[in-house]
């Protein structure tokens, strides 16, 4: 297992510490993993003045993985745009074609009085939200802020082709068979021509799919239900910037965005995992972020690019381990429960392990 690491920035070396020590645990009993870091983000712009830098560049292909932790802060903010560690994390999901990102929102039932709804509307919970990852108004065409009749003028091209929208669907169909055989495409058709497209493309494809119920919905509705009742949700598919939001949304259904992780695969299970988070400057370097999306993300790993269900399900089942011995970071603390660090946290997944 050849794995490429980016701590990135924030919070990101301080949960990817965490990963890699569950890494070692496998190493250790004889798995053949192989690590090698490198920089990404605002970590690879400080160090060589660009965030995606061909040394990670090459790393990242050679690999059959990538695990990332999180990029991005203030620091960098100021910066021209092919500078900002967001454009290094969109360059690195472009270069290796990573279109289809699943996002599983699932609900720990210890954590059921973590999430700001109301238990009973939240237990259950296990919503898989399968977003694209390499198209959309995040790499449309033309973009930018010009000058323009002596105004500033701010534009952005939100835009997908049908093979874009194809390869996705197959995706999120194939992700429905494999679980409730539901599934729900969410766009803006109402108004968005993209996304009429969008629409049109997922019929047709569900022709090769008769066994999955397929569903429409518009995003506000969607938006709107994922908190009114979660539950009516199976497997969700929609564009990037929708899948974007509406991921973060679904991740407090959970308890907290600190438990979301996700893969980002290529057409051949090639992939990146991440926590859905990002590098939560609030609360860097403190020792206070929940690692388990990122645990959680190398689970992911194990499952998809690895196949070795064994893995995944070993560490998942930690996770849930302990949590049941009321073990919490401050983002999912309750009254009752044992407050713990990040990296104490690391350690009681360890052993757990
Ligand atoms: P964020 O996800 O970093 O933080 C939002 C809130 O959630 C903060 O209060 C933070 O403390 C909390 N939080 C996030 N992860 C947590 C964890 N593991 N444990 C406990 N609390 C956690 O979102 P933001 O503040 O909007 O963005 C901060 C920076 O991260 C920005 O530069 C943004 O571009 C970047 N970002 C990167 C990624 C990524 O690398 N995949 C994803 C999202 C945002
Ligand atoms: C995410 C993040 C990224 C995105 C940003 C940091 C580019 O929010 O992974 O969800 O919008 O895709
Ligand atoms: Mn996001």
């Amino acid at each position: 297992m050849k794995i490429c690491y980016l701590p990135g920035d924030g919070i990101g070396p301080e949960i990817m510490a965490q990963a890699l020590r569950v890494l070692d645990v496998f190493k250790k009993e004889g798995l053949n993993i192989e690590l090698e870091e490198a920089l990404l983000g605002g970590a690879a712009v400080d160090a060589t003045g660009v965030p995606y830098p061909e040394a990670t560049q090459k790393a990242a292909r050679a690999a059959d993985a990538v695990l990332l932790a999180a990029v991005g802060g203030p620091k960098w903010d100021v910066l021209p745009r092919p500078q900002r560690p967001e454009r290094g994390l969109l360059g690195i999901r472009k270069d290796l074609n990573l279109f289809a990102n699943l996002r599983p929102a699932v609900l720990y039932p210890e954590l059921a009085n973590a999430s700001s709804l109301k238990p009973e509307i939240v237990a259950g919970l296990d919503i898989m939200i399968v977003r694209e990852l390499t198209g959309d108004i995040y790499f449309g065409e033309p973009r930018g802020i010009s000058e323009e009749g002596g105004k500033r003028v701010g534009r952005n091209t939100m835009i997908y082709n049908e093979d874009e929208i194809r390869r996705i669907a197959h995706v999120a169909f194939k992700a429905a068979q494999k679980r409730s055989k539901k599934l729900c495409s969410v766009d803006k058709m109402n108004v968005l021509e993209t996304t009429q497209l969008w629409r049109d493309v997922v019929i047709e494809v569900s022709k090769e799919y008769p066994d999955v119920e397929l569903s429409h919905m518009l995003v506000d509705n969607c938006a709107m239900q994922l908190v009114r009742a979660p539950k009516q949700f199976d497997v969700v598919v929609t564009g990037n910037m929708f899948g974007d939001i509406l991921s973060d949304e679904a991740s407090m259904l959970t308890g907290s965005i600190g438990m979301l992780p996700s893969a980002s695969l290529d057409e051949n299970n090639k992939g990146m995992y991440e926590p859905c988070h990002g590098s939560a400057p609030d609360i860097a370097g403190k020792n206070l972020a929940n690692p388990l999306a990122m645990i959680l993300s190398v689970a992911m790993m194990m499952r998809y690019t690895f196949a070795n269900e064994a893995a995944a399900t070993r560490i998942e089942t930690a996770v849930k381990k302990v949590l049941a011995a009321g073990l919490r970071t401050g983002d999912i603390y309750e009254e009752g429960t044992q407050r713990v660090s990040c990296s104490e946290m690391g350690d009681a997944v360890v052993a757990a392990l």
